[in-house]
């Protein structure tokens, strides 16, 4: 069996294309622009890259768009300053600090302060306290599980009953993921560093969701024949094959050896990482809508067939 690469790339640029007709709609019919504010803090280079694309991609989604990039040295009472002012900005409704932030920023209090209702990250305890209630409805749900979700589904439908290992237990990925896994009827198993017997796990699971951040960690083999496999995990590594000094991105998942057994696997990249600015995009657009009083949107049942 060779799986069907799941193209994360492509889902990604249709969602990203339905949300702009979408905030059209909504500026037209309710003069209401979906906003946007991004906070950098430094100047990690992975961290710019990704706030330049999310800056993009905003405004290719028809919202309003602001950056806010701040140097190294800027104080913790500056940026909880500058995120009260973007609370209390009508013309912005999701609000974004690029994690990480500087040891002398406290993270969680910079977080904390982010009105639930503009946590587009998903972040804030209140939005990860629904999410774990079951209230999905009524939360900001965080990017990449989100993204990873509607992958499986669109590939498997119902994912009711059956069996998802979501390897990490990371805030921003493994433990959303396993809430989102369970509102959609999995039965559900989280592994972590002290797990035992991994490969056992990983071949009794119809769904895998690997998010541990260890270059191909999960090997093919392991694989139950038929599974999904999801890889959030970007590691670049050496690639000597390709000249010397020269780098290549891999996932968590040895691809090539887990694509002999999976029936559907995601590349990296090209997989889950577009989903997720895709998914930011989705957040900022329900947390306008919410703001108006209107419904939100199903953006699952948007895609089309890509
Ligand atoms: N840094 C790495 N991933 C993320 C993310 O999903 N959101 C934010 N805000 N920062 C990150």
């Amino acid at each position: 069996m060779t799986g069907e690469r799941i193209d994360g790339k492509a889902i990604a640029a249709d969602l990203r294309a339905k949300i702009a007709i979408e905030a059209k709609t909504l500026i037209q019919e309710h003069s209401l622009i979906p906003g946007i504010a991004v906070v950098i803090v430094g100047e990690d280079p992975a961290s710019k890259v990704y706030v330049a694309s999310k800056g993009k991609s905003a405004k290719e989604c028809n919202f309003h768009s602001i950056e806010h990039s701040l140097p190294e040295e800027t104080s913790e009472a500056d940026v909880l300053a500058l995120i009260e002012s973007l609370n209390n900005d009508d013309s912005i409704h999701g609000i974004l600090v690029q994690l990480p932030l500087p040891r002398h920023i406290d993270e969680s209090k910079v977080l904390n302060l982010i009105r639930p209702e503009k946590d587009v990250d998903g972040f804030h305890p209140i939005n990860v306290g629904l999410l774990a209630a079951g209230e999905r409805d009524k939360a900001l749900v965080p990017c990449t599980p989100a993204g990873c979700l509607i992958l499986a589904q669109r590939v498997l439908g119902d994912l009711r009953g059956k069996r998802a290992l979501v390897i990490g237990r990371s805030n921003i990925v493994g433990k959303p993921m396993a809430a989102l896994l369970l509102s959609a009827h999995c039965t559900v198993t989280i592994a972590h560093r002290h797990t035992q017997d991994l490969p056992s796990l990983v071949k009794d699971a119809d769904i895998v969701v690997a998010a541990v951040g260890i270059p191909q960690m999960v090997q093919g083999d392991w694989i139950k024949k038929g599974a999904c496999v999801i890889d959030v995990g970007i590691n670049r590594i050496d690639a000597p094959e390709r000249g010397e000094g020269k780098t290549r991105l891999v996932g968590d998942v040895d691809y090539d050896a887990a694509a002999e057994r999976a029936a559907f696997i995601t590349p990296v990249p090209g997989g889950v990482g577009p989903m997720t600015i895709a998914l930011l995009m989705a957040n900022t657009l329900t947390a306008a809508r919410r703001s108006a009083g209107l419904d939100d949107l199903d953006f699952a049942a948007l895609l089309a067939d890509v």
